[in-house]
């Protein structure tokens, strides 16, 4: 189906043998930027040249990926069907009849050849104190692991779930469920006992692996407690196992066991699964546009596959970088770029347990210079907070291992992009702004590969990955795709093919799966951000089309944080809205209606709003400003006008647009006046 839908032109350009050795030569400089497995497949001859090899992936898909796959997967038993997607229906299946295993890929065969190259770094909360795991003893833990879970009674197909910080035994938990089949289910270390709570009922989970506390920016958080918290309401959950990250003894109960323990009784011997191409790998809980989080589907080939080949061709990886990405691992960012890709490819990664400026503004680039980090993976938010520092924290240190900079999670903005292009890596290294979603599973659109000096303009994503067909759509026609060819232009970002990396579906939820990503345009993937497409072709992300907003690089729905607010006994309604942000990209704003007769003082019931928020989903995610307001604006069919509320708070007062349609005027004027006082 997905072969027929209109894209933008494909072609399959055939050029001389001898044209394509030179392309080699002269990615030479981009090392590794041509891909090894390219030769070997039928028909890749003669391509040359970075756009023509990329029109070649998508045109020619399923030989590019098949290629792709038998090189650099291992395969207990090879798949006899490289794809077979149908994009309108939501059935995506790739490599099927394949038989693997994720952990061995990612273990076993590197131990084969290299047993003491060091596969982890764990950057610990203080600096100095960094801990080395080789590929041996990631593997000797994974197994222990993997033996415990199977004799603890986890099966293949069970959900367990994970909430550590990054760790050693957070990585070695999630390939020791990866080894024996089961699917992992990382919830961020930073949501409350309550999100934790839904993350577990709704993935069904029985096991759960925790630490006793964290350790963040010098702070201890008590993890283990808001798992005694959040299974008050799970109580389909049996087992919990405690990682001891500090000292402290905490209280446990019959159903938790001590890891390490527990660990030390196992063999260092655990026979992999032999798992189906499109078996389960994990499960990641993100955030839509309704107050349901929604626990996207990952698989097992086609997710390592294309996170293994985008870390090394995105990044220019190479043997014996130290990669350091420091994004926490229950993000995507942290599965397919801290621990997947980086595994897959045999190399070293860096697991970041601090923040940005524990224990000063330094704090990346001490670390840079400590471990020699050659390729560094971070978010806006982070840069933007940390140039205001002044660039005298940096270079105090140096930096000349880094050889690439990439920036993910939000846009970034041309001043943080040129901060981290001139100061941090001193104008030398190319800086990659990659554009990806939890749902895509690896990056998508990114300035590299490409041509070793091809322009990168910053502040732009730039070009698709390979095998990714990106098209724009009109926003204003509903129910039909009207492709936007032309360049210049702005519209939907969809993507008119399957690839690998996607995720297959949202945990016991298909329909809502089809209906998020493959009805609004009907044959495509839609993603659910705008973006605009320059007239040289190159992408650049406008933002979420969506109530979804990114608060620090985190993403959040804004019925999420409604639902909440509106769980307050006095409330009777809100709407939240996201803001421009000078650190944190979009800022939280709130406008709470109050219910009749409430007189409350409103710096105490926002100090109790915020609260609740806190401890219903994360920190990150409480209003920066509540504005009490009588009424919101709303239609005469009562639903709430947010283009208007944006408006007001982004200051935009002349683009307030058509309030015709307004049941009553008066209330604008109202929440204009509100937003002057607090603001
Ligand atoms: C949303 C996905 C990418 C992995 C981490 C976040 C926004 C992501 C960029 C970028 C502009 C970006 C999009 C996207 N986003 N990367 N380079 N430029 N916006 O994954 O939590 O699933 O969020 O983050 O809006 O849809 P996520």
């Amino acid at each position: 189906m997905w072969l027929s839908c209109g894209c933008a032109s494909k072609y399959v350009v055939s050029f001389s043998r001898r044209v394509f050795k030179s392309y080699f030569h002269v990615l030479g400089r981009w090392r590794c930027n041509v891909p090894a497995f390219m030769p070997e497949a039928a028909g890749f001859e003669g391509v040359c040249g970075h756009s023509a090899l990329q029109e070649f992936s998508v045109s020619n898909s399923a030989s590019f990926w098949a290629a792709a796959a038998r090189q650099r997967l291992n395969w207990i038993s090879p798949f006899h069907t490289t794809q077979d997607c149908d994009l309108s229906r939501g059935e995506i299946k790739w490599f099927e009849g394949g038989k693997l295993n994720v952990s061995v890929n990612c273990l076993d065969r590197h131990v084969h050849t290299c047993p003491e190259r060091v596969a982890l770094i764990w950057e610990r909360d203080e600096p100095g104190s960094e801990v080395k795991i080789t590929y041996r003893q990631l593997l000797e833990m994974t197994c222990r692991l993997g033996n415990m879970l199977r004799r603890r009674g986890v099966r293949k197909g069970d959900c367990v779930t994970i909430y550590m910080p990054p760790c050693p035994l957070a990585v070695a938990s999630m390939l020791a469920c990866a080894r024996i089949g089961a699917a992992h289910n990382v919830v961020f270390a930073g949501f409350s006992a309550e999100a934790l709570a839904e993350r577990i009922r709704d993935g069904e989970t029985v096991t759960v692996i925790t630490v006793n506390q964290g350790v963040r920016g010098g702070k201890v958080t008590e993890l283990k407690k808001a798992v005694d918290t959040a299974l008050q309401s799970c109580p389909t959950v049996q087992q919990v196992f405690v990682a001891m990250r500090t000292e402290n003894p905490v209280a446990m109960t019959a159903r938790d066991i001590v890891m390490e323990e527990e660990m030390q009784k196992e063999d260092l011997v655990c026979e992999p699964a032999a798992m189906d191409s499109e078996d389960v790998l994990f499960l990641l809980y993100t955030s839509g546009s309704t107050g349901k989080p929604k626990g996207l589907v990952h698989t097992q080939a086609g997710y390592l596959l294309y996170a293994a080949l985008t870390h090394k061709y995105v990044f220019n990886y190479s043997d014996g970088d130290v990669f350091g990405c420091v994004a926490d691992i229950g993000w995507i960012t942290g599965h397919s770029y801290s621990v997947y890709g980086p595994l897959a490819n045999g190399g070293t990664t860096v697991l970041f347990e601090s923040t940005p400026i524990y224990p000063d503004p330094g704090r990346y680039w001490e670390m840079v210079q400590r471990l020699k980090i050659n390729q560094f993976y971070g978010a806006p938010t982070a840069l933007r907070l940390l140039l205001k520092y002044g660039d005298q924290w940096v270079h105090k240190y140096d930096r000349s291992t880094l050889k690439t900079l990439g920036s993910v999670g939000e846009p970034i903005n041309t001043e943080a992009w040129e901060w981290y292009h001139r100061v941090v890596g001193d104008g030398r290294c190319p800086v990659v702004d990659t554009w990806w979603q939890t749902e895509t599973g690896g990056i998508c659109i990114t300035p590299r590969p490409s041509e070793p000096d091809a322009e990168i303009v910053p502040g732009m994503a730039m070009r698709p990955f390979f095998g990714i067909e990106p098209v724009l759509m009109d926003t204003e026609v509903f129910c039909v795709c009207v492709l936007l060819t032309s360049n210049d232009t702005s519209g939907a970002l969809c993507i008119a093919q399957p690839w690998p990396g996607m995720a297959r579906t949202i945990h016991n939820d298909h329909q809502r799966f089809t209906e998020t990503y493959c009805q609004p345009y009907p044959g495509y993937f839609f993603t659910g951000d705008g973006a605009y497409r320059s007239k040289e072709g190159y992408y650049q992300i406008t933002g979420r089309l969506d109530d979804v907003i990114n608060v620090s690089g985190h993403r959040i729905g804004t019925a999420e944080i409604e639902d909440v607010v509106n769980q307050y006994s006095a409330v009777a309604e809100s709407a939240i809205i996201g803001y421009p942000h000078n650190i944190k990209g979009q800022g939280v704003y709130a406008f709470v209606v109050l219910k009749k007769g409430v007189n409350a003082q409103e710096e105490e019931l926002s100090r109790q709003l915020n609260n609740m928020v806190s401890k219903k989903i994360a920190k990150y995610a409480c209003p920066d400003f509540i504005q009490f307001v009588h009424r919101l604006p709303k239609t005469r069919s009562g639903k709430i006008m947010r283009r208007v509320l944006r408006k007001v708070v982004e200051q935009d007062l002349n683009g307030l647009g058509d309030l015709s349609t307004l049941d009553d005027p008066a209330a604008v004027e109202e929440i204009i006046q509100g937003h002057r006082e607090l603001c």
